[in-house]
């Protein structure tokens, strides 16, 4: 992973990479789009989340009695802003089965492009959990920005932002707004036309994962 600055990370994997490509694909449907969507959630929580707390436990092996560690998986909380997040939660789950699962609605207003939010249930107790809020797109900030102050308000302190694609302007936005947060991103493109879309991103991830437009 790169260190593009202090606590935003981005992936440098091939396969990350590579699935990234497909996605970015106009030609790939809702049911591929949806599959590699659910995959990038696997492969990036897994390292996003590489600094879990275990705990341990007696286990006994055909040889011998020991303690071994596991996840203290109920610790865990994943927040999905809806609606493009929710395509990332089962690849993150398979993860982490014992995750609770919040859900903060929000949505972009499409001529200020300023994010409007419109539903927000979030487990408790959330201040001891470490929250992974995940969204596909990054793209002004705005959305990600909101649902961390959110977050915040409601009492939520251990927080990680996961993107599958961002740019240089909704990073900035969200990083010096929550400077201390863990932002994750899978790659980091150009810039933002003057609609707020990403260029050359992938267009509208909640159109493309749910088969809308
Ligand atoms: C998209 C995306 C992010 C937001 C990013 O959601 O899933 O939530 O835009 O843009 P921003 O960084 O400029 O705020 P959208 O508002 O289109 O809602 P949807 O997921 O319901 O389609
Ligand atoms: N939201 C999306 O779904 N795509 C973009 O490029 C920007 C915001």
């Amino acid at each position: 992973m790169i260190n593009y600055a202090e606590n935003v990370y981005v992936f440098d994997h091939p396969l990350i990479k590579h699935k990234i490509t497909m996605l970015r694909d106009k030609s790939t449907g809702t049911n591929e789009f949806r599959s590699i969507v659910e995959e990038l959630g696997m492969l990036m929580g897994y390292e996003a989340l590489s600094d879990l707390k275990i705990k341990y436990v007696d286990v006994e092996t055909p040889i011998a009695k020991c303690k071994a560690p596991i996840l203290d998986g109920r610790k865990l909380a994943i927040v999905p802003i809806l609606r493009a997040g929710l395509g990332m939660v089962s690849g993150l789950t398979a993860l982490v089965p014992t995750a609770k699962i919040g859900h903060i609605g929000m949505y972009r207003d499409e001529d200020t492009l300023e994010p409007h939010e419109y539903f927000c249930k979030l487990p408790n107790p959330i201040e001891e959990r470490v929250i992974l809020v995940v969204d596909p797109m990054l793209a002004t900030g705005g959305s990600a920005t909101d649902a961390i102050n959110l977050v915040k308000s409601r009492g939520g302190i251990k927080i990680k932002f996961l993107a599958i694609i961002g740019c240089p302007e909704g990073i900035e936005k969200l990083h010096s707004m929550h400077p201390d947060i863990q932002i994750y991103i899978g790659i980091v493109d150009e810039k933002l036309n003057e609609k707020g879309y990403i260029v050359p991103g992938l267009g509208d991830a909640g159109d493309r994962i749910f088969g809308t437009k």
